[in-house]
């Protein structure tokens, strides 16, 4: 069986974790710092297993030995957003928990792949990876699945057609500048501009910038986690199963789209040797602006990152 370690065991990393099981993927290793709590939440969750039918390890740990020899290291630990707090304002707190994270699981898991879903996201994938000198293609972060989901969700809402049959890309980095394509996405083939008029279409790329927030306000003691959750558990699932998935991911850029030496959602082909590849779409000038901007919002991020922590 294979191993999977999520740090954090909190609302999105014990919800991962429950995502991760139904589907018998592997065996769970759940790390927090509050003591008991992992291995609360691991004992309960191992004990509806025989309910399930899935035959799936659970452990909670407050030490990172306990992740020895993972396939996959998924970070989920840090602070939540707040109502009011931006996913930047996060950067310090997160930073010094998410490097620890990725270092000590490293010891004792040097082969493992790394998803990462603490925020603000792309600059916490850029810290794994300069953290842990890993190879681009063993470090990727969620976001952009969660994000394209939301206004895929909002679409079958505003159209009434199942979700399988709506495919939304939203790329960029994950905070207000994201970028959704509405000119690449589709319902069954069919354009989505075409199918919506264009107002209507307007009002669901508003609400998928702001899907965050919009859970954020009403949780009003946390950040979503049900459907961040999901996406990792998928993420997970095409590197172990090599399933050369394409999905939006955050991404290391090395010259692609003529970004540098940054993280940003793009994308990519997930399989065996993780992120193996990043896809190109043709962009046009409006699209190719929405990009920049994005870039710009999330390269700042990683400067303030690099002001605080020496990489
Ligand atoms: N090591 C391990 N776990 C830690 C550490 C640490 N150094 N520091 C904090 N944690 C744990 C907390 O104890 C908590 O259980 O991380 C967990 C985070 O869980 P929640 O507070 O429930 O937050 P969650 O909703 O899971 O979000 C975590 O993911 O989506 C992002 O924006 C979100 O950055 C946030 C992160």
């Amino acid at each position: 069986m294979k191993k999977i370690s999520i740090i954090g065991a909190g609302m999105t990393g014990a919800t991962t974790a429950h995502w991760l099981a139904e589907r018998e993927l592997a065996d769970l290793v759940l790390v927090d710092v509050v003591d008991g709590m992992p291995q609360g939440k691991a004992l309960d969750m191992l004990e509806a297993m025989p309910i399930i039918g899935k035959d799936v390890e659970i452990v909670g740990a407050n030490e990172y030995a306990a992740t020895k020899d993972s396939d996959i290291i998924i970070i989920t630990a840090g602070l939540p957003r707040k109502p009011g707090m931006s996913r930047d304002d996060l950067l310090s707190a997160n930073a010094e928990i998410v490097g620890k994270a990725a270092t000590e699981t490293l010891k004792y898991s040097p082969d493992a792949f790394y998803i990462v879903l603490t925020n603000p996201l792309d600059t916490m994938a850029y810290l794994t990876m300069k953290k842990t000198g890993l190879p681009r293609n063993r470090v990727v972060g969620q976001a952009g699945i969660l994000d394209s989901a939301r206004m895929r969700a909002f679409v079958a809402m505003e159209t009434g057609v199942s979700v399988e049959n709506i495919d939304c890309y939203v790329l960029g980095g994950h905070g207000d500048e994201m970028v959704p394509l509405t000119r690449h996405s589709n319902i069954a083939g069919i354009p989505l501009r075409e199918y919506l008029p264009p107002d209507r279409l307007e009002a669901i790329v508003n609400r998928t910038r702001k899907g965050g927030g919009e859970i954020v306000n009403l949780l009003k003691t946390g950040s979503a986690f049900y459907a961040p959750s999901a996406a990792c558990a998928q993420m997970a699932e095409a590197i172990l199963k090599n399933k050369k998935l394409i999905v939006p991911c955050a991404a290391y850029m090395d010259g692609e789209y003529g970004l540098h030496d940054m993280f940003f959602g793009v994308p990519v082909m997930l399989g065996a040797n993780g992120m193996e590849k990043i896809i190109e779409y043709q962009l046009d000038d409006k699209e190719k602006a929405m990009f920049d901007k994005s870039a710009a919002a999330v390269k700042e991020t990683h400067e303030a990152l690099k002001k605080l922590v020496s990489l």
